[in-house]
């Protein structure tokens, strides 16, 4: 067994066959670099994961369609002592995008949101009268891939769009001429970044609609964005996905937040992951010590008289 397993899409669903194994080539290849062995095992059928030193849910690709199935096994794993990374807590957050709600409330730049629990022609129009638009984007609280994700003006069709709780922003064209930036961290540090464009005609950035990648220089804004949105929440991140889009003030605001499976793009790192790498590496140590801690103190425990050992004695009952 390899110290790290990745965990890769459910095996029955036929959507993700083949697409991760690509990506997944470039996180094993950055580890190896390193020494570092890695397995990969399909989350639904993941079985006794207690044994690796460092988990990670990075091509879970489709679990948003399984969503509370995903978060029993999340807390599943948590409960048995799987050394998750992004941790159980930051996963279970994660999954649906109400937290951008939060993260607005703590004062980071974010899109604009209505949160709807299901989304209808009177929310969109209420919608589009509060924030003082015309178009609008509507998409699910829990998704990926500009799933159910449809743009809407006044008398336009609702097809295609969310069909449970949903969440309404006013539409950023900027997405079209500048696309979407993705900020990629690395144990709290700014890795590397790209570019994502709709082809012509769409406002979808994904790959999967033939959107168009590229490497990315940072601006300074963009920076300083991603930095407060991270100072905003608490919690120990291997890794994070921050994607920024310019507002109608130009301003970099949060479209998403991606801390469960986030295509880490190592192919336009520069670095070709040699700090993913080192993070990993880091989180592997860390687990070394506590282990060996964990066994001396029970070494020295048992070197203690009976008595002195902390347990209750019949007597203290
Ligand atoms: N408010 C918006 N304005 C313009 N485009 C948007 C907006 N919201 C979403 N999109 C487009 O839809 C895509 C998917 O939305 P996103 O919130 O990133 O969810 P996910 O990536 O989880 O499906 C974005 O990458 C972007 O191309
Ligand atoms: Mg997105």
């Amino acid at each position: 067994m390899n110290p790290v397993c990745f965990l890769t899409p459910d095996p029955e669903d036929e959507d993700y066959h083949l697409l991760w194994r690509d990506t997944l080539a470039h996180l094993v290849a950055a580890l190896a670099r390193a020494g570092i062995g890695s397995d990969a095992r399909g989350w639904t059928e993941a079985g006794d994961l207690t044994g690796y030193g460092l988990v990670m849910p990075l091509l879970v690709w489709g679990y948003h369609r399984a969503c509370a199935r995903w978060i029993d096994h999340v807390t599943a794993w948590e409960r048995e002592g799987v050394d998750l990374r992004n941790p159980a807590n930051a996963l279970r957050w994660n999954a649906d995008k109400s937290y951008l709600g939060m993260l607005a409330e703590r004062g980071a730049p974010v899109v604009p949101t209505i949160y709807v629990d299901r989304m209808t022609e009177a929310a969109l129009e209420d919608a589009a009268a509060r924030f003082g638009v015309d178009r609008l984007v509507a998409k699910p609280r829990v998704s990926a891939t500009a799933w159910r994700t449809i743009r809407w003006a006044r008398g336009g069709s609702l097809e295609g769009g969310p069909e449970g709780a949903a969440m309404i922003q006013p539409y950023l064209p900027a997405i079209e001429s500048e696309g979407e930036v993705s900020l990629i961290h690395i144990g709290g540090n700014l890795s590397h970044a790209i570019r994502k464009r709709p082809r012509a005609g769409d406002f979808r950035v994904q790959p999967e609609y033939d959107g168009i990648l590229t490497p990315h220089d940072p601006a300074l804004d963009e920076i300083h964005a991603a930095r407060r949105i991270l100072a905003a929440i608490d919690g120990d991140l291997l890794y994070a996905r921050v994607d920024l889009v310019r507002d109608d003030a130009v301003a970099p605001v949060l479209m998403e937040l991606e801390l469960v499976e986030p295509d880490l793009s190592l192919e336009f790192d520069p670095g070709k992951g040699a700090l993913f790498a080192e993070a990993v590496a880091g989180e592997l140590t860390k687990r070394q010590r506590n282990t060996l801690r964990h066994a001396q103190g029970e070494r020295r425990l048992d070197d203690l008289p009976l008595e002195n050992r902390g347990s209750p004695s019949p007597r203290s009952r």
